[in-house]
């Protein structure tokens, strides 16, 4: 039909004022997963990977593995990955735009084949997501880079066949160019040193499993880090580590519907810096073993500051934020890592939320209530951040863009169901004239946007 343009709108409707009740199981974090199908490139020995998220950036992420050549099989979340027969070294853009954290694979290809080329990444809807510090860390040990028509091609000089150990500082605690740069080291001829290197945990479970592989790596976790190449690594079994953001997700709706849950299993000490906000604010936390159980007895407003690990984490800042809109007093959110991950505050603000904005600080003054509403969300945290939004509102809202949950958070509303959450996934095919299909200036457009 002329003009027509068909949406699938699959959306979350929530009926709001919701109680959470229960435990909930926490997946396998996907920030490490991703890494750790990446590592698999180094070893044509076979990985298995247990606690695999299913989200649609792993399967993405498997896809591009399965491109090179990789064969994977997967029964639900435990991956076997075999690398032996990898066919090509180079990375096809339409797999590399889908999924940014693909790039990681670039220090794998380049160490074990001499040579790669993968797609620049490109920015997203958070940020310019630059990559200056993975191109600087392979010049450092030996690569040649040439980065022609939007490609990176990067080659171990031509009399060598190893990349060659130095000492690198990073300008920032890149979590991305840290990892390039971990598995690059790890081939490499001597010894290599990675300053001012990121510490998230996830940057620890990537060189749990490749000293498990064989490679020699020291003090992960720590601002510098030392790898000292060997000339083979081989295969293992690895368990990738509970996903702290989804925990922190979980702990911030709890709070913000003063309910009380246990979530399990997670790496207490990864939470650290949320437990701590959640606690100030006046939740009670308590910590046994694997689990954490949070009793929300009141809600004050508190000031965030997101940084690098093990500071507050900036995959939480949007979920946080909604947390504060109900808040009693005023907080101040400040964003510190990305220069464009506020686009959840002024659709919280047409939900009824008093928040004011001055570049990447959110003045927020809590509100007694929220009202529901139907609202688009543009990136992975900040469809969370609605999502929790919408459990605290008064009345149902209907949460567009779901592409962007769906990487990061594994059978999200099942789990909120599970928790007694009045949620369920909508699939509407609508057909639009262009003209009834109007985007009015205050809604917005399900973006298309690249992978965070
Ligand atoms: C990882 O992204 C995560 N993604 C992000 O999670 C997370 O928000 C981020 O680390 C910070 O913790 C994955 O692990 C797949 P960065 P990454 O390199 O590696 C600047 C989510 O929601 N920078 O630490 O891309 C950059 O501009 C996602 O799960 C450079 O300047 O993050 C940014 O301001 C979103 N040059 C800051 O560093 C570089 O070469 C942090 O980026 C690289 C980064």
């Amino acid at each position: 039909m002329k003009n027509k343009s068909y949406l699938k709108s699959e959306n979350l409707k929530i009926f709001g004022q919701g109680k959470l009740n229960g435990i909930v199981e926490i997946s396998g974090a996907k920030n490490s997963a991703l890494v750790l199908l990446a590592a698999s490139l180094l070893t044509n020995e076979r990985i298995i990977l247990e606690n695999v998220p299913r989200l649609t950036d792993i399967e993405k992420m498997c896809n591009i593995l399965q491109n090179l050549g990789v064969n994977l099989k997967n029964k639900n979340n435990k991956f076997e990955i075999d690398s032996k027969n990898i066919a090509i070294k180079e990375l096809p853009y339409e797999l590399v735009n889908g999924l940014r954290a693909s790039f990681f694979c670039i220090g794998a290809l380049l160490s074990k084949f001499g040579e790669a080329k993968v797609p620049l990444p490109g920015g997203c809807n958070i940020g310019s997501r630059p990559i200056d510090e993975h191109i600087n860390g392979l010049k450092a040990l030996g690569a040649k880079i040439n980065i022609e028509d939007g490609i990176v091609k990067a080659k171990i000089k031509r009399n060598k066949d190893k990349l060659r150990g130095t000492h690198i500082k990073l300008k920032c605690p890149s979590v991305g160019a840290t990892e390039t740069l971990i598995m690059a080291a790890s081939l490499a001829e001597g010894r290599t040193t990675i300053e001012n290197a990121a510490r998230e945990p996830e940057i620890q479970d990537l060189c749990q499993m490749l000293n498990k592989m064989g490679a020699k790596i020291y003090d992960s976790g720590k601002e510098k880090i030392i790898i000292d190449g060997v000339n083979k690594l081989g295969g293992c079994i690895h368990k990738v580590i509970p996903d702290r953001i989804e925990a922190g997700t979980f702990l911030i709706a709890a709070a913000a519907t003063s309910s009380s849950i246990t979530i399990s299993p997670v790496i207490p000490s990864h939470l650290e810096s949320v437990t701590n906000k959640l606690q100030e604010s006046g939740s009670k936390i308590i910590v046994k073993g694997n689990s954490i159980t949070i009793n929300p007895k009141k809600l004050n407003a508190v000031n965030i500051k997101t940084a690098p690990f093990p500071g507050f984490p900036t995959d939480l800042q949007a979920p946080f934020t909604a947390l504060m809109t109900i808040a009693n007093g005023e907080s101040i959110i400040t964003e510190t890592i990305f220069e464009n991950r506020m686009n959840h505050i002024h659709l919280l603000n047409k939900m009824g939320a008093n928040i004011k904005l001055n570049k990447n600080e959110a003045y927020i003054k809590g509100v007694k209530k929220i009202k529901g509403m139907d609202l688009v969300a543009s990136d992975l945290r900040s469809s969370a951040a609605l999502i929790i939004a919408g459990i605290i509102a008064r009345g149902s809202s209907k949460i567009y863009g779901l592409e962007h949950l769906d990487r990061g958070y594994e059978n999200f509303e099942s789990k909120l169901k599970l928790l007694g959450i009045k949620v369920t996934r909508e699939f509407n095919k609508k057909v639009f004239t262009e003209r009834e299909y109007k985007i009015d200036q205050d809604t917005e457009e399900i973006q298309k946007c690249k992978a965070a």
